[in-house]
């Protein structure tokens, strides 16, 4: 492209080196804002006749003009141009050569610095109300799991040693409350999201009458961002969005280790639909759990744009600077990330198979019950610490004797503490001990029953 032809070569004189052309050209990636791109310039050009700084004629040839250019992207008949730099450019550019001198009136009170905070503004408004649809449908199938596994038993771990008897249905709402406040949190950061910047134009505003509420409002903004230099310059509210985004993989990638460690031969809790696992091409036994560990994996790529994001915003004096341009490759790829995470585990939740024998076997070893020995021998008036001791000293037996606490006879049991009466054995029993934890929040499937109906009043 020669010098003459660049929207701003006015004050060139020599061509952009062809390297730097490259280096600096943005449209590669930001063509992926086009529909936020065509929107905020129909709003501007409405706004603009409205003040009367466009003829209602003009208005429409740019607004008619954009709505085929949607269509000509849409339909993979546009011409993407390097040297036109980015996705404004080259959408006004070719409005121009489709409506001639009309075309070069839409820029008229906006500068790209304005355009583009608003086209990122509203392509992640969109976005976090997708991800917000998939974390529901998420949320949804967990609770159907859960409702259907109140009462399944399982042991619960701490230090991953067992520790008490939960129900599966328990363990599941653990992951949906860690889910509900991520939701929380994107729902906070859309309210930031949704100012709008436009008007601000360079930096500085416009000498033209603009009715910044009216563009507002045909964006759907809910406020007009208050100040020009913060409006072009501040990219917060994409790094709050993305360190939600890493809270929220941090959540799902707990949730992935769990899935992994029990889809495996030792654990033998759970077995995923084969829909979503692949198998290996040297051992034909191996059915691999890819789609928790890749998500897993992608954990890091969120982490790092949020250091990107952060490093990027580090520093820079007001207002726009060109190191913005580098905000949209990382914002991309979280949103893709998060998106496609929430969307694989809501689609493979419903598959989740439950192997609730072996989770009963597995809650049954380690001693499990013994909490409840001691709050049994606290109720009959043993000081909690000496009840301690005392467990302690049976389980010492069992495991010096291969048995379990409710094998022991009751004659064995009354060696330990003379309180110890037959009606031990139903606070032994797994059932018995979960049932026991019947309070808010706790693992009874009881509550485990109520808790699914509040959250599924959330949903
Ligand atoms: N491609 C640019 C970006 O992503 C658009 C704004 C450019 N503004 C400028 N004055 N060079 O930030």
């Amino acid at each position: 492209m020669t010098v003459a032809e660049k929207p701003w070569s006015g004050r060139f004189t020599a061509s952009t080196n062809e390297f730097v052309e490259a280096f600096t050209a943005s449209v590669d990636f930001d063509q992926r804002l086009y529909a936020y791109d065509i929107m905020g310039s129909i709003a501007h050009a409405k706004m603009l006749a409205k003040v009367g700084v466009l003829t209602e004629q003009e208005c429409q040839q740019i607004v008619t003009g954009l709505e085929e250019i949607e269509q000509e992207i849409e339909q993979g008949q546009f011409q993407w141009s390097v040297s036109l730099e980015d996705v404004h450019m080259n959408i006004e550019s070719r409005l121009t050569a489709k409506i001639g001198i009309v075309g070069k009136k839409l820029h008229t009170g906006r500068s790209r610095n304005d355009q583009v905070a608003t086209d990122i503004r509203l392509y992640l408004r969109h976005e976090i109300d997708l991800i917000i649809a998939e974390l529901n449908r998420l949320l949804t199938a967990l609770a159907d799991v859960a409702e259907r596994e109140a009462a399944t038993i399982m042991p619960g771990f701490t230090h991953l040693q067992s520790a008490q008897p939960i129900t599966f249905g328990h363990h599941l709402l653990a992951w949906c409350e860690m889910l509900l406040r991520d939701r929380g949190r994107l729902q906070d950061c859309r309210k930031r999201v949704n100012a709008m910047p436009l008007g601000a134009a360079a930096l500085a505003g416009t000498t033209y009458p603009i009715d910044r509420a009216y563009s507002a409002e045909l964006l759907g903004f809910d406020t007009v961002a208050s100040n020009s230099l913060d409006a072009v310059s501040d990219r917060d509210f994409a790094i709050e969005f993305t360190s939600d985004a890493a809270l929220l993989m941090m959540h799902m990638s707990r949730f992935s280790e769990e899935l992994v460690l029990w889809s495996s031969a030792q654990f033998d809790f759970i077995e995923l639909s084969d829909a979503f696992c692949t198998g290996s091409s040297i051992m034909p036994q191996k059915k691999n759990p890819d789609v928790p560990e890749l998500v897993r994996g992608k954990t890091g790529r969120v982490y790092g744009h949020l250091h990107s994001l952060l490093t990027l915003m580090k520093s820079q004096p007001l207002a726009y600077n060109k190191d913005n341009q580098e905000d949209k490759e990382p914002l991309f790829d979280v949103v893709d990330t998060i998106r496609g995470s929430l969307k694989v585990y809501a689609d493979m939740i419903p598959g989740l198979q439950v192997k609730a024998d072996n989770m009963r076997q597995a809650a049954k070893a380690g001693f499990t019950t013994a909490t409840d020995l001691a709050d049994y021998l606290v109720r009959k008036g043993v000081p909690f610490r000496d009840a301690h001791e005392v467990v302690g000293k049976a389980v010492r037996h069992c495991i010096d004797n291969k048995c379990d606490l409710p094998d022991l006879e009751l004659s064995i049991l009354k060696g330990f503490s003379d309180v110890i009466e037959q009606d031990v054995f139903e606070v032994l029993t797994l059932e018995g001990s979960v049932a026991a934890r019947n309070h808010f929040g706790g693992t009874a499937p009881e509550q485990v029953k109520q808790a699914v109906q509040r959250l599924k009043a959330q949903l």
